[in-house]
């Protein structure tokens, strides 16, 4: 219930459930709603609220929740979308992270600002696309950023970060990293994220060299899609392969796809020539874990109320009733099996808690 005198919206025993894209069971004994920067300002500044630890929590879809969070949880739900620069290059635009990431994706195309096509349809707030560093379909979120605005849940500062700051990688950025002796760059849990610029630039330059992708180029015979048939594309392969949240519970890719030398890569060819694997530039091979956790024969099978999605075995799903817990006990017992058979310890995307 919001408490009436406060100027902070304020609910106590949330319910976390519909808050978690997995739908795992959680209540927050305190959550609050962060509609501006001022409301962080306010929480800081709070007798009780100032100086407790805290959870933020965008749309809860890289988050696995297997306990009650002990922290305060800020929730993200600041609005707004903007084009802020029109120049010859691009443009750009600044959107609330607590908008929805698809949503804004949409709006772009519909403003006639390409560019994000190939993200369409992924799950979550606009705030969190930063954390990880989503991607799909041949295209980061790094590739598209402009710069973002955090406020510090230390001092309540506002900074504004722009891509080398925020230290992107492969499903990893600044805001995923623990500050750590000689490592003050780490932000995790130490800021929240209140507005994504992007940076769209012109003229549009398609992506459509992943291979989902060139199929449907090859079917359609449409060897020039338009950002709005690419679009299209992209939802229709994601809802072909990934299940919809809002109806099973999930948190997209469950690990990352593994990095190895190309010495293990040719290793792992000799014993098993199908594996899907892919060259970086500096001479590793990155491996699809969807492949090596179906070689194991996970695909639709379930431990408790979690389960491998039948059609994307990287995808971990809520049977129905699932907890936290049980999907850790399967994904352990997936990285034990990939273990055993590779010799790779698969990554697990989302963060654990
Ligand atoms: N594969 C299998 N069996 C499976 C699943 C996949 O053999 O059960 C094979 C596929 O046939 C394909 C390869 O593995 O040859 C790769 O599969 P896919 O193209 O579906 O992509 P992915 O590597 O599994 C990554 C991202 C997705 C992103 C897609 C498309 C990661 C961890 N995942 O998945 O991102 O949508 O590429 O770009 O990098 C997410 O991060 O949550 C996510 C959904």
């Amino acid at each position: 219930m919001p408490i009436a005198s406060s100027p902070l919206a304020i609910d106590r025993a949330a319910n976390l459930r519909a808050l978690n894209s997995f739908g795992l069971p959680a209540v927050a004994h305190t959550l609050v709603h962060i509609r501006s920067d001022a409301d962080v300002r306010r929480v800081l500044d709070h007798p009780e609220l100032g100086r407790a630890p805290k959870l933020v929590l965008g749309g809860g879809s890289n988050l696995v929740l297997t306990r009650d969070p002990s922290e305060v949880v800020l929730r993200v739900e600041v609005m707004g979308k903007r084009l802020v620069a029109e120049r010859e290059d691009a443009w750009i635009v600044e959107i609330g992270a607590g908008e929805a990431w698809h949503d804004a994706v949409a709006w772009t195309l519909d403003q006639g600002w390409p560019g994000l096509e190939n993200l369409a349809l992924i799950p979550g707030t606009v705030g969190a696309a930063p954390v990880q560093n989503i991607g799909a379909y041949g295209v980061e979120l790094a590739d598209r950023f402009e710069s973002l605005d955090a406020v510090s849940l230390v001092t309540g500062r506002v900074v504004t970060l722009d891509a080398r700051a925020c230290a992107f990688g492969y499903r990893d950025s600044v805001f995923k990293q623990a500050a750590q002796p000689g490592n003050f760059g780490g932000l995790a849990g130490k800021s929240l994220i209140t507005r994504v610029r992007l940076r769209l630039s012109r003229p549009w330059q398609p992506v459509r060299s992943y291979l989902d992708i060139e199929r449907r180029m090859a079917e359609t015979g449409n060897a020039a899609p338009d950002a709005r048939t690419i679009f299209d594309w992209v939802c229709a392969i994601r809802r072909a392969k990934l299940p919809d949240p809002a109806e099973i519970g999930n948190a997209g890719s469950f690990f990352k796809n593994p990095v190895v030398s190309a010495e293990q890569c040719r290793d792992i060819i000799g014993r098993d020539p199908h594996i899907v694997h892919y060259p970086l530039p500096d001479g590793r091979f990155k491996l699809a874990a969807g492949w090596l956790i179906d070689a194991c024969g996970w695909k639709g099978k379930r431990v408790g109320n979690a389960g491998v999605y039948e059609r994307q075995a990287l995808v971990l799903v809520n049977c129905g009733g699932a907890t936290g817990a049980e999907v850790v006990t399967l994904a352990r017992a997936i990285q034990e099996s990939v273990y055993g058979r590779f010799g790779i310890r698969l990554e697990p995307e989302p963060v654990l808690m």
